[in-house]
């Protein structure tokens, strides 16, 4: 077992912790993880959070279990449970998956191998990811983002906010407007935190700002993440992300997408067969303790939301730019060899 670090994960001599994403920027609070019930608690918490990452955090989760010598049914039955841990973000099954074969759990030298390689391979689809994206940045632009697609997303500089470092620290002058994200507040909490660390100039906004910012002329283009891009280029993505998309049409502003291939989901032809996790209703009517909506307030809590192809400039993989109109026309396998999960 090697040491692995990454902004929101360590695995250290034997020890795997994460930064508990819930308490930032307040505080930066460390985690152990010593099974797989508390990763499998972290993850539907959002302690641990963001598409990649979750699949790198359960991967290793159940390669420490491997490692302790957990027998072969104990483990299948805790890969189903993490697996289950959230629906949309196709990474996580991924990331099971690779640790469990057609359903058959790798042998246990061989698990932790596989799992350090997953963080690795994120790591380096990151910075892939950041080479094809920074071209798509100009000089003096002014870039929405939703949610958080940064570090603490990925076991690697990110996605979105991958491609906006890198293209900061080649010298591009950038500043990010970000969305506030509701309910969870990724965006004013997590994103806003990552850029002042780096130093990279933004401005929070409202999630129901954008439009007006838009016609105001205040947004250049529009870069965001995904949880899970179906096989005709539809993907789902932080709750609020159609409307952006929508939004980004009628204003003629440039609406990319950046992820890596383990984002796709070959086995779902369209963004209708993405399944969408719904939250609690206490996220909706309160946060951090604190309640503004009548107790029992009727809530509805989509975390996601599918935003067709078609409204899709382009999609950054770590395998290149595919451009969103040949894409809407022959979708993912127009560029891509297709893999299928167990
Ligand atoms: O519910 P979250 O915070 O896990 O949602 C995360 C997102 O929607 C991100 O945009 C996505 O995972 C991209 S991560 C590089």
């Amino acid at each position: 077992m090697n040491n692995r670090e990454s902004m929101g994960l360590r695995l250290r001599n034997g020890e795997l912790s994460i930064l508990d994403q819930t308490r930032l920027p307040g505080e930066e609070l460390w985690l152990r993880i010593d099974t797989v019930d508390d990763m499998i608690e972290a993850i539907g918490s959002l302690r641990v959070r963001g598409a990649p990452l979750i699949g790198v955090a359960a991967a290793l989760s159940l390669a420490r279990m491997a490692e302790a010598g957990a027998g072969e049914g104990e483990l299948a039955e805790a890969g189903m449970r993490l697996r289950a841990a959230r629906p949309t973000a196709v990474n996580l099954m991924a990331a099971v998956d690779r640790l469990m074969p057609g359903g058959k759990v790798l042998e246990r030298e061989v698990s932790m191998r596989e799992a350090e390689a997953i963080f690795d391979e994120d790591a380096a689809r990151c910075e892939s990811i950041a080479r094809h994206g920074t071209p798509l940045i100009e000089d003096g632009d002014r870039i929405l983002t939703h949610c958080n697609s940064g570090a603490l997303a990925t076991a690697g500089v990110g996605t979105a906010l991958g491609v906006i470092r890198r293209a900061h620290e080649r010298g591009k002058r950038i500043h990010v407007l970000v969305d506030e994200t509701r309910p969870l507040l990724q965006g004013a909490r997590l994103t806003a935190w990552e850029l002042g660390k780096l130093g990279i100039a933004h401005t929070l906004i409202g999630d129901g700002m954008a439009a007006a910012m838009m016609a105001l002329g205040e947004i250049d283009k529009i870069l965001v993440g995904a949880d899970r891009i179906a096989r005709n280029g539809d993907f789902a993505n932080k709750i609020g992300t159609y409307s952006l998309a929508v939004l980004a049409h009628y204003h003629e502003i440039p609406f990319y997408v950046a992820a890596p291939t383990s984002t796709i989901d070959w086995n779902c032809s369209k963004g209708g067969e993405i399944p969408i996790e719904e939250r609690g209703a206490e996220e909706l009517r309160g946060f951090g303790g604190l309640r503004w909506s009548p107790p029992g307030t009727p809530v509805r809590n989509p975390a996601f939301d599918v935003t067709p192809v078609a409204l899709l400039t382009g999609l950054v993989l770590e395998t290149g730019l595919l451009p969103g109109d040949a894409l809407a026309v022959g979708g993912l396998e127009a560029f891509l060899r297709p893999t299928t999960r167990s």
